[in-house]
């Protein structure tokens, strides 16, 4: 992806020092394009737990470069423990995307099997945490070969006319290390020449849409519009929207979605109106224990100071602004889920399938 023209991922080790994370710091985007050191596991886990990045795809690389640094840490004589320690401190950062335990995990276990010393450890975990990344970014560019099909399916029903397409919070290229898994379709159709314009919801109270998908669109020259978040549901009802693709942090493997709260309103008023509704994910956004979205993934709740206050700049400043009254207290629900069946298909790196055990599976037949 490109920023400013250059090519940027979202995560990367740093030049000449390859003891040291670098990231971009979602935080002070659109306004500011700020790139932040990390070199302690405390440094990562900040960094999940307070957003500097996000994403289920990139939270999950961030968590594979985070045992990277754990291994270079730890101690000799409680190596695997002060490893398996690192893990949990990471994993309790955020609750719902299922990435974050998934590169946890596969990192202990590809460690664990390194059989020479510590410093072959070391470098299996580094070669691990790359390896995540670039399977992300992998992933993503496949998940648009496979998408844009469906976009240049209702481009030739509208005789090229520009296909609307509405996303929820931003499951872009900053959500992953590169593409993207919602807007990477968006990209490929865009890069093709297939006219589309993007309804972006601003998705509070954190605002991922308007700022980051919002600036990340704009950065690739894809046409959009931001709305408030109660817009989508008009739109659809007056032809305005062709279809609806949304990324998610944990889809269980009978299809159920856990994305951004909001989602699942976005899902229904799509129902009711006949517009086709996409969920776009990588293999390491499956849940493939949990059954029952509804029951099973776990939602993150998060300070109710995100809804009181909002962000934007002033006088060249990123500033906070009291939104509520003083005293009253707010709920932050984070993530919602929308129900398989109101879910026409899952946009994978593998292809495109029924948002259902079968069909996940069918994809999937390894899982079984
Ligand atoms: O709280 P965030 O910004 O980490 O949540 C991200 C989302 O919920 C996105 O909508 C997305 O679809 C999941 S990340 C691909």
């Amino acid at each position: 992806m490109n920023v400013y023209g250059e090519h940027y991922r979202t995560i990367w080790l740093k030049e000449n020092n390859p003891n040291v994370v670098q990231i971009i710091d979602q935080r002070h985007l659109p306004h500011k394009f700020v790139i932040e050191d990390l070199a302690t596991v405390a440094d990562v886990a900040t960094a999940i737990k307070d957003m500097h990045v996000r994403g289920a795809g990139l939270i999950g690389a961030a968590a594979g470069y985070g045992m990277y640094i754990a291994a270079l840490h730890a101690p000799k004589e409680s190596f695997m423990e002060s490893l398996a320690a690192a893990g949990e401190k990471l994993k309790a950062t955020r609750p719902t995307a299922v990435n974050l335990a998934w590169a946890v995990q596969r990192q202990l276990d590809t460690v664990d099997a390194v059989a020479g010393g510590i410093d072959a450890k070391i470098q299996a975990a580094r070669q691990t945490a790359q390896a995540i990344a670039d399977e992300d970014a992998d992933y993503c560019r496949r998940i648009g070969e496979h998408g844009v099909a469906i976009i240049e399916e209702i481009s030739r029903r509208k005789n090229g006319d520009p296909v609307n397409i509405l996303t929820h919070c931003n499951a872009g290229w900053l959500a992953f290390v590169d593409y993207g898994s919602a807007t990477a379709p968006m990209y490929a159709a865009h890069d093709k020449g297939i006219k589309i314009h993007i309804w972006v919801d601003e998705t509070r109270p954190r605002n991922q849409g308007a700022r980051l998908t919002a600036w990340e669109l704009g950065q690739h020259g894809v046409p959009h519009t931001v709305i408030a978040d109660n817009v989508g549901g008009h739109l659809m009802q007056h032809g305005l929207v062709d279809l609806v693709i949304t990324g998610t942090d944990r889809t269980t493997y009978t299809g159920d979605v856990g994305n951004k709260i909001g989602t699942y309103l976005k899902a229904l008023a799509a129902h009711d109106n006949g517009v086709p509704f996409y969920t776009a994910l990588p293999s390491s956004s499956f849940d493939w224990v949990m059954r029952d979205g509804l029951k099973e993934v776990p939602i993150e709740q998060r300070d109710g100071t995100e809804v009181r206050y909002i962000q934007g700049l002033h006088d060249g400043e990123i500033k906070q602004v009291l939104l509520t009254p003083e005293d009253s207290p707010a709920a932050n629900y984070a993530f919602d889920i929308t129900p398989a069946r109101l879910v026409t298909g899952l946009i994978t790196e593998r292809g495109i399938c029924e948002a259902s055990e079968a069909g996940v599976l069918g994809l999937y037949p390894e899982k079984r």
